[in-house]
Formats: C-alpha cells, structure tokens, sequence
C-alpha cells in the first residue's frame, strides 16, 4: 500500500498564539482515467499542502481502491461533497452537464476548483474565472490544453510579463496520429484512422477531433489564457484532416514541408485571426518533427519572441500530474491568503477571422485532358492570384490524375472565390483541397 501523508504544513496561528498546522482539503469528483491518476499521486506521496478526503463518482462501490487510505471518504452524493468543509474541489467527470452546475456551485460556497474540462472552460471560462474572483477563491485549469505539457501555467506565470500576440499548436493527438502515420507508411487516412482507433488513440465517432471541434476549444482557451481575449470556440473556423491523401505527403516533401494540423490564433489590434485545421509545416521546423501523439504549443511574444512546449498532451498519468500542479499552485496561494487573481477583468472580446494571408497549397484530383491547365491558371489570373510552382508526380492513372498549384501569400477572402467557380469544372473528380503553407 502507499504511503500516505500524515505531516502537515501550513501553519496557521491560532487566537492562542500557538501554531497550528493544517492541509488543504480536497475532493475529487469523477474517479476514471485522470481521476484515478490523480488519487495515486496523492496518495503515494508526501504532499504536506494537500489531503484527499473525499472521492465521488455515481455507482462508487464499484470504484473503491485497497490502495486509498481508509479515513478517506467514497461517496456518490455530489451533494454531500460540495457542503463539506473542503477547501478544493476538483472536477473530472467531464462535459458540460452536470460538470458546469458542480463547478459553480463549488465556487459560490467559496471552494477553489480545479479542473481539466476543455468543453466547460472554452464555452465558461471567463464567466467562471470572474465568478472565482467574486467569491474570493480560485479555478485553475492547467490540464484542460496539452495535457501534462504546462502551457498554461506558463502562460500564467512564466510569460506574464510578456505581451503575447500569437499562438499555434498541435493540440490533438489523435489528428497528429493519424497524420504522421500517412506521412511514415503512405497508408491511406481509412486505414490510419482505423489503426488509431484500434491502439485506442481515436474513439468510434472521432469526428469532434478530425474536423478540428477539439482543437479549436483547446485554441479558445489559449487565447483565454495568453492573449485575454473571449472566444466561442465557434466562431473559430475548423477545416477537417479528412480530405489528406497520402500523395499529399509526396507533394508536401517536394516542397519542403509536411502536414500537421495546427491550431493558431494571432492578435492584431482589435482582431484575433483564428483558425484550425490541416496545413504545410517545414519538415525541419517543430511542427513538422512532432510524432504520433504529441502536442506542442508555440507562443509568440513582443519582446521574448517565440517559446515552444513539447509533450504528452494526454493520457492518465500527464494529465494527473498537470491537476495535481495546480492543486498545489492553488492549496500555496489559500495558505498565502493570496486567493484573488484578477484575470477576468482585462478580458477583450475581439472580431474573430479566419482571413489569414498565407502562401497555399493546391491539390486537384482531375480526369485527365488537353487544356486543365490552363483554364486553372485563367481562373486564378481573373483573380489576381499568383502562381508559385507547378507539381505533377508521373506515375498515375490517367482518369485519376493528382497534381499541385502553389500561390504567393494572398488572404483566404481573395481565394475563396477562385475556388468556388473551380469546384464547377467537369474534370475535376474530388474538391480541391486547399492548404496554408505555414513558413
Ligand atoms: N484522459 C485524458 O487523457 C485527458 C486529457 C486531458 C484532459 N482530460 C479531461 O479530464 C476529464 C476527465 O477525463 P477522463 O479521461 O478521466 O474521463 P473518464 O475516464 O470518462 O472519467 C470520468 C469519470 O467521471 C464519472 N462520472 C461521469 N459523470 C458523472 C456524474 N454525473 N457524477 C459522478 N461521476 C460521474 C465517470 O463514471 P463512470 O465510470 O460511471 O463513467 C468516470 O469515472 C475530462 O474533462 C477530460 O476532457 C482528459
């Protein structure tokens, strides 16, 4: 059995004058992957500023651990919980229903939360951080973006004293799967995705992470977070990974490049240019190197420039470890007296665009015949777009021809156009996929 803390620490003077020393009190809500990983910590190590006394989840019986100390309460009455004396709950039931109404109700009653629910601080956050400030307590959600990679504490305290203008990950694992696998083995996304599933990386309906849902709520929190600024996740535009095929590897290595999806937000004065979805990254740049399931974050600041954090963006053991780092950031500052944090107050609410200026990537699938060539770059001429280069890979059938148009940087607003009057034209057999190339 592990060991269980018995030392206390924070010291406290009583109206005696004689020290008194106690620990936070904790609850933890939802016991399944993080929360159990979470419990182990706490319970297998000497944490002086944090006792776990309470653990819920609905049907409880069949959760109890031999390796939970006995004082410690299970129990499945939320109830019960949010009307003890803790001092911190933690949330991890996920979703938004009934994770929302726990979570306020915690705050109200003047208990810290802390929390890894994207779907809850993306569409709450700055509500809730407002409602923590009101009530003198605090909610921290340091897991909620990457996982066990401590981007946000970051953003909270190490990069506080910059000013941050941009952000751009790779926030989800199952797409960065998916995508290196196409990159490695050539296969197609059918059997990538298949494979995910499989070794559990991607769940049966995985549409919330291919189509950029995940990313883009992961993105809103961020921006929350680094560029204090209020967006609904969607007002973000999410473009899917479903149209990647693995010529598209061949073509991106041509030029330079491979695809990842990359969430990014970039604040110019009123407006946060925000997007997610598949783009062109330099081979050798840190996009382009991270592998399988990772994440990794970069942040743009005025006078530190540019700041990357690399790592498990998921997973029981990483995540756990980012709640119990903010269990102590918070049980730290209750012991200090410091329980206010005024981050709610300088929240700006942008214009949200998607209306990047990038070069891009042009993929058609096409039946092939004399003349398609032409009539492309008719189109794009009528829309004063520019022609970089021109990709075509010998080798292929002939009624299913895949070849490559790249641009010089134009916005999104400017191409979309040309695209559409494109999407008419008879030899095209598949949508052109259309791709920023990120430099
Ligand atoms: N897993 C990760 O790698 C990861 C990474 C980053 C963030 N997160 C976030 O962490 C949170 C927890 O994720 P997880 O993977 O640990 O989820 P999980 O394995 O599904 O665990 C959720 C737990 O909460 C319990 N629960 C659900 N609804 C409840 C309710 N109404 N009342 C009481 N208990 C309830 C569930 O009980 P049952 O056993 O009955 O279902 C389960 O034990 C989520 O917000 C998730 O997005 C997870």
């Amino acid at each position: 059995m592990p060991k269980r803390i018995s030392k206390p620490a924070v010291n406290t003077a009583t109206h005696q004058g004689q020290e008194q020393t106690s620990a936070c009190r904790v609850a933890l809500i939802g016991f399944g992957t993080v929360g159990r990983a979470v419990a182990k910590i706490l319970c297998e190590n000497d944490n002086s500023l944090l006792r776990l006394t309470h653990i819920c989840n609905r049907n409880v019986e069949r959760k109890k651990q031999p390796w939970v100390p006995s004082d410690v309460v299970w129990t499945d009455d939320v109830e019960s919980v949010l009307k003890s004396d803790v001092d911190i709950v933690i949330e991890l039931i996920g979703g938004l229903n009934p994770a929302e109404q726990i979570v306020r109700c915690a705050l109200e009653s003047g208990k810290s939360v802390v929390t890894a629910n994207k779907q809850l601080i993306a569409r709450h956050g700055p509500d809730l951080l407002q409602l923590a400030r009101s009530q003198g307590c605090q909610i921290e959600f340091g897991a909620s973006v990457a996982g066990g990679v401590p981007v946000l504490p970051a953003l909270r305290v190490g990069l506080c004293g910059d000013r941050l203008h941009g952000i751009a990950g790779i926030l989800n694992g199952t797409c960065n799967y998916i995508l290196s696998r196409i990159e490695n083995a050539r296969i197609p996304f059918s059997e990538a995705l298949e494979e995910a599933q499989a070794r559990g990386y991607a769940e049966a309906d995985a549409s919330e992470d291919l189509d950029g849902g995940d990313a883009r709520a992961k993105l809103a929190i961020l921006a929350l977070a680094g560029l204090h600024t209020r967006v609904a996740p969607e007002s973000v535009r999410a473009r899917t990974i479903r149209a990647v095929d693995a010529v598209d590897f061949d073509y991106a290595a041509q030029l330079g490049c491979t695809i990842r999806q990359i969430a990014r937000a970039h604040l110019k004065e009123e407006t946060l240019f925000a997007e997610v979805g598949p783009c062109l990254v330099p081979t050798d740049s840190p996009f382009g190197r991270v592998q399988r399931n990772l994440n990794l974050v970069v942040t743009s600041g005025q006078y530190g420039g540019d700041m990357a954090f690399l790592g498990a963006g998921a997973g029981g053991d990483p995540t756990a470890v980012a709640v119990v780092s903010d269990l102590m950031f918070v049980a730290q500052n209750l012991s200090a007296g410091a329980g206010k944090r005024d981050v709610a107050s300088y929240v700006s609410t942008p214009v949200i665009s998607s209306d990047f200026e990038t070069p891009w990537y042009l993929r058609f699938f096409v039946r092939d015949q004399p003349g398609i060539v032409a009539r492309l770059a008719q189109i794009l001429a009528a829309h004063h777009l520019n022609i970089d280069s021109l990709l075509q890979k010998p080798g292929f059938a002939k009624a299913s021809l895949p070849f490559v148009i790249t641009l010089e940087p134009c916005r999104d607003s400017l191409l979309h156009p040309a695209l559409e009057e494109m999407s008419g034209l008879e030899f095209a057999i598949r949508p052109c996929l259309c791709l920023p190339i990120l430099r």
